[in-house]
């Protein structure tokens, strides 16, 4: 199949919620596909995203009741749980020194950022979970154009018990469901969905 341009891409991404049961996504090409996702910016370059791939038939059971039934989760390939890094100040220590190793920065610069990064995590604040949310969904968002130039079909999914999800799949306090998205082939073409003109969406300048 022949990748599509970004902006064929762009396009042609619909909300697919209706998959050919039995299509399957190698383990090579998923990773290939999470690492152009990997490739989104993030704050700091702190890479909040984590990837919880459930490809399972019984996990793919157990995640339907958490859907409220949503069937595109049993019959797509794959459904990726994005999830966000709420304590994201504990790899920058980590990424900051990779980048020291490599020449990328200096070791004083390292330091500043790093006394920066633990300090606007620190305190009881909305912080860490915003950040969790914008920087994952920006990896969520790149996962879906790189599954659509590749010719998968997807959807975004917010419909489903987080903290249910967060207990039938064990995930640690540290993170937090972003999104599911489902990732597979289209058995139906998604339902037509359309746009507000976009001069209602334009502000120039200021309100
Ligand atoms: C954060 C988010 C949550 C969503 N949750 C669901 C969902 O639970 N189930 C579903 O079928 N579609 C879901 N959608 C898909 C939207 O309905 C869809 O993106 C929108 O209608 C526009 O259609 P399009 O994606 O086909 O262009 C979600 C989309 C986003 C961005």
């Amino acid at each position: 199949m022949q990748e599509l341009t970004l902006f064929q891409t762009l396009s042609e991404r619909h909300s697919v919620r209706k998959y050919e049961p039995g299509v399957a996504i190698s383990k090579e090409e998923l990773h290939e596909l999470l690492q152009y996702a990997a490739l989104a910016p993030s704050s700091w370059n702190l890479q909040h995203w984590r990837f919880l791939v459930i490809d399972e038939q019984q996990k793919k059971e157990e995640l339907l009741p958490i859907t409220y039934n949503q069937r595109q989760v049993v019959d797509s390939a794959v459904t990726v749980a994005i999830l966000g890094d709420l304590e994201a100040n504990k790899e920058a220590e980590g990424i900051y020194g990779a980048a020291v190793e490599k020449g990328f920065m200096p070791e004083h610069v390292k330091a500043t950022l790093v006394g920066q990064i633990n300090k606007a995590y620190s305190g009881d604040t909305t912080f860490p979970r915003d950040e969790a949310f914008l920087n994952g969904s920006l990896a969520a968002m790149q996962l879906m154009l790189a599954a659509k130039a590749k010719g998968y079909d997807t959807c975004p999914m917010g419909g489903f018990d987080k903290e249910k999800f967060v207990q039938v799949f064990k995930v640690p306090n540290r993170y937090v469901p972003v999104m599911l998205l489902t990732i597979g082939k289209a058995a139906t073409p998604a339902h037509q969905s359309a746009r507000k003109p976009i001069e209602d969406m334009i502000i120039s300048n200021t309100f």
